[in-house]
Parts: C-alpha cells; sequence; structure tokens
C-alpha cells in the first residue's frame, strides 16, 4: 500500500467514526416548546412591551402621550422585537408549521414586521415604533384568522 491509500483509508475511517455510526445522522435542529408555548413565552409578553411603550391615553387632564425616553427603555423594545422576529423563523419549523403556504407568510409577516419595529426602535423613532407595531398586530390577526379562531371560535379577539 502505498502511502497516499494509507491516507485515504485513515480518512475515510475518521469521517465514518463520526457519521455512520446509527445510521442517519439525527437533525440538529429541534422544534422543543409548543407552538402555544412560542407564543406564551416569546411572542405575547413581547408583543406587550411594544405595544405598552407607545400611544396616547385620554385622562381628564387631558391627553397623555407615552413613548419611550431613555436609551434603557429603546433598547428593551428592541431586544422585544428581536425575540418575536426570530419566533417568526420559529414558527416556521418543522413540527411547529401548519402548512407550507400560509403559515409560512403569516410567520414571515411577523418576522418582517417585527423587524421594522426593531429598526424604529434603533432610530428612537417613536412615530414609526406605532406605525410598525400595528403591522405586527396585522400579522398576529392574521394568522389567528386563520389558524387560531377556526379552532376555537369563542376565543376572545383582542390579538
Ligand atoms: C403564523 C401563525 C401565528 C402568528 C404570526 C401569531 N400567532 Fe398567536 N397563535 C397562533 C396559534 C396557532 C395559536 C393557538 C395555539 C394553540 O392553542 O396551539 C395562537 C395563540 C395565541 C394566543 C392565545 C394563547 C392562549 O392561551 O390561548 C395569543 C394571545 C397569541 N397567539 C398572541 C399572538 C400575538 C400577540 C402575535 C403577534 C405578535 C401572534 N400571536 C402571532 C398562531 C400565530
Amino acid at each position: 500500500m502505498s502511502n497516499k491509500r494509507v491516507c485515504g483509508f485513515s480518512l475515510l475511517m475518521i469521517v465514518c467514526l463520526a457519521g455512520c455510526g446509527g445510521g442517519k445522522a439525527a437533525a440538529p435542529i429541534k422544534a422543543v416548546a409548543t407552538r402555544e408555548e412560542v407564543m406564551h413565552h416569546l411572542v405575547i409578553p413581547n408583543a406587550q412591551i411594544v405595544w405598552g411603550a407607545v400611544g396616547s391615553t385620554s385622562t381628564l387632564q387631558g391627553v397623555e402621550e407615552k413613548q419611550p425616553k431613555t436609551d434603557d427603555e429603546w433598547f428593551n423594545i428592541e431586544s422585544s422585537a428581536t425575540t418575536i422576529m426570530e419566533a417568526g423563523n420559529l414558527l416556521m419549523m418543522e413540527g411547529r408549521a401548519l402548512d407550507s403556504g400560509k403559515w409560512m407568510e403569516w410567520s414571515k409577516a411577523m418576522r418582517e414586521s417585527a423587524d421594522s419595529v426593531r429598526q424604529a426602535a434603533k432610530k428612537h423613532d417613536a412615530a414609526a415604533l406605532f406605525e410598525k407595531g400595528g403591522d405586527m398586530f396585522e400579522s398576529c390577526q392574521g394568522c389567528h384568522f386563520a389558524y387560531r379562531f377556526t379552532k376555537d371560535p369563542n376565543t376572545i379577539r383582542s390579538h
């Protein structure tokens, strides 16, 4: 056996030790949390932070405008929007996606609108935060009308 062949053979052995053991290698990515858990722990609390950060309330004293003021407040909104954005990808994963059509479109709509919220937060732009937060709301509604309310028609349609 020439040196070259011995080398090639050992290389094959190493590759096999790493990958040939149990037949098909397991996919490294796995959907662990359920769709409902993704809603409860990633999407809902963070959407509340985004929507609660900006707006106006009418009181007896007049209209109170609310918007983030400090860098920390803006940073927190950016974090929440980033979480929702990536949750869009999580919903598209095998094990969570309900189909490869509309489900993907609404997940993508949530991902993209949350990204716009994120950009608004990075720029400390309250008007954009309000507007993009509205787009994000539409992505929640869109998916819910197609997949959530049909499952449970008595659901309270708050978002
Ligand atoms: C791609 C689809 C999709 C998107 C986008 C989506 N949801 Fe959901 N959501 C669901 C489904 C499906 C359920 C029902 C979960 C279940 O019971 O398995 C649900 C459930 C919920 C619930 C009810 C949880 C409960 O306890 O019954 C709330 C609240 C909710 N989502 C909020 C949101 C918010 C806020 C957004 C947007 C920021 C959003 N969702 C975006 C699919 C989606």
